[in-house]
């Protein structure tokens, strides 16, 4: 069967910023407000005051300082905290493609490919801007692509089982080179009023260009030696937005269409599912641990990272073997593992092995194994 490669990756980093502090003084502002506007209904003892954010908890239990967004204004407003993003028309690409058209491009030049090279377009992310027409079929048509394109989702492990679709097409001659779009507007579906999760998301767009071995340089791009992929139903990340189950635009009073989590069991029993799919993994392909030069976790949180690498590895991570983006980026949901290798790969020398790991809603887990040509 035909060997795939990924031979170059692309990355859209949307300009504006929100820092920790920022952030919190908006989410303050808006607990102030709703305990003076309640007051009384406090005192009566009808509703609970809610307790203000801090920056400090936000580093510390996260490793976030900042994170990239669409629209910074109307997060921050604190009587809106969603982003302003006005629908397009159908006469104009939509915002996803805007996006993935640059991260796409810069994939496709870094691999010294046109367009005209490349048969198939997947956007996989977590969240869809419509339903159809696909996002990836806007993007096949804006990049002047011909063959096939569609969009999918698997929360956070979107990329990684996108990258699995791909080899799978490139194996069995559907496909030569194959481009894996990650559009990832997580402020949209981020509930900025939720003290426990506000601070957790933040926008990019990764783009991972797979292609058949025949077609890439040696030297160029990495060998995918083998790609594993797992899920088990879980609520505890869950968002019930829907066609049959809409929100209101702000999301108020029904924040179960915004996302919701429990985030210290998804860290207790996703951890050791990760850890344990990778040794698994490694040991199909007979590999081990040690061999690993590095590790592209999924970015949600840097405690989380430490200890999935702490338990693959049997030891503490070294500087650098599994490198974070949360600092700059925050969660980016399915973009984040591809962040982490598109910025921490240029090092790495011929021969060397890593892991691209995703995690996520499902829950879901996908890893790639790479070897550098
Ligand atoms: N500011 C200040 N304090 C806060 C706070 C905030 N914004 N949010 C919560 N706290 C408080 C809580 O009230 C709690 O106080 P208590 O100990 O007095 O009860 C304390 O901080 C700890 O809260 P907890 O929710 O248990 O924090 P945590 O250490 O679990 O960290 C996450 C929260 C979300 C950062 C962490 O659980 C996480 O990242 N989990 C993994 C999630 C994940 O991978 N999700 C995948 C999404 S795609």
């Amino acid at each position: 069967m035909a060997k795939a490669v990924i031979s170059a990756t692309g990355l859209f980093t949307p300009p504006e910023v929100i820092d920790n502090d920022e952030l919190v003084e908006s989410f303050n502002t808006y607990v102030t407000q709703y305990n003076e506007r309640n007051r009384d209904a406090i005192e009566r003892g009808e509703l609970t005051a809610l307790e203000p954010s801090a920056s400090a908890f936000i580093e510390k239990a996260s490793g976030i300082k900042r994170r990239h967004v669409m629209d910074k204004e109307g997060i921050l407003d604190p009587e809106r905290m969603c982003p302003s993003l006005t629908q397009r028309s159908n006469e104009e690409y939509g915002i996803q493609c805007d996006m993935s058209l640059v991260a796409a491009r810069e994939a496709l030049e870094s691999a010294g490919l046109s367009s005209a090279d490349v048969d198939a377009v997947i956007v996989a992310c977590s969240n869809l801007e419509r339903p159809y027409p696909a996002v990836a079929i806007e993007v096949q048509d804006a990049l002047g692509i011909e063959g096939y394109a569609y969009d999918m989702n698997v929360a956070c492990s979107s990329a990684t089982f996108g990258i699995q679709a791909a080899v799978d097409a490139i194996s069995n001659g559907q496909a030569r080179a194959v481009l894996v779009v990650s559009p990832e507007i997580c402020s949209a579906h981020l509930n900025f009023r939720d003290r426990d999760s506000h601070f957790i998301f933040g926008d990019a767009c990764t783009a991972v260009l797979v292609q058949h071995e025949d077609d890439v340089a040696p030297g160029q791009g990495f060998d995918i030696l083998g790609t594993r992929l797992k899920t088990k139903f879980s609520n505890n990340i869950r968002n019930n937005f829907g066609f049959l189950n809409r929100a209101d635009e702000s999301g108020i009073g029904q924040p179960d269409k915004l996302f919701v989590q429990q985030g210290r069991k998804v860290f207790k029993e996703v951890s050791p599912l990760v850890a344990s799919l990778i040794g698994e993994h490694l040991g199909s392909l007979g590999l081990s641990a040690e061999q690993l030069r590095r590790m592209w976790l999924h970015q949600a949180n840097l405690n989380m990272n430490e200890l999935i690498a702490r338990r693959v590895l049997g030891r503490d991570p070294s500087e650098g073997e599994a490198p974070t983006i949360l600092d700059e980026y925050a969660n980016t949901s399915s973009a984040g593992s591809i962040i982490a290798f598109h910025q921490h790969h240029s090092d790495l020398g011929s021969g060397d092995l890593g892991i691209i790991c995703s995690f996520g809603a499902g829950y879901s887990i996908g890893n790639v194994v790479v070897r550098k040509r």
